[in-house]
């Protein structure tokens, strides 16, 4: 059964993240983990460990603060390959990537 390996690779993603926080309904909680792990992940490494773009990993990016974070997802960075994510994105669904990405869990090794 295909189905139940699936729900538990939901599961363990939606683990590490805070989703209690997050008034967004779930379906699009996993939705944005997806786009997390695939589209941000194809510039900083699907692990958000540094690709193209930097690590987006707690301990390597260059701030932790939410007003930073969010002023560079709803906008960019001007003249990198960083793209503004305000055209596909709404205010919470950024705000979601916010939190995910300063309650990641830290790089072990
Ligand atoms: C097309 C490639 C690309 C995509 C897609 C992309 N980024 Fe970036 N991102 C970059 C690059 C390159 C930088 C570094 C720019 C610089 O500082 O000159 C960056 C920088 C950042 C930074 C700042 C890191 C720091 O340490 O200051 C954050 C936060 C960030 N990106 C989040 C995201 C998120 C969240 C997504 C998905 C919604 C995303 N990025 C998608 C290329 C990308």
């Amino acid at each position: 059964m295909h189905q139940g390996k699936c729900l538990l690779f939901f599961a363990v993603l939606m683990a590490v993240i805070p989703a209690a926080q997050s008034e967004l309904p779930e379906v699009r909680q996993q939705q944005l983990v997806h786009l997390l792990r695939h589209d941000c992940g194809s510039c900083h490494g699907m692990t958000l460990k540094g690709g193209l773009g930097p690590s987006l990993l707690p301990g390597q990016i260059r701030s932790s603060d939410p007003a930073y974070l969010r002023q560079i997802i709803t906008y960019g960075i001007p003249g990198s390959a960083m793209p503004p994510w305000q055209p596909l994105l709404s205010a919470d669904d950024i705000d979601f990537l916010v939190e995910t990405l300063i309650h990641l869990p830290a790089e072990t090794d």
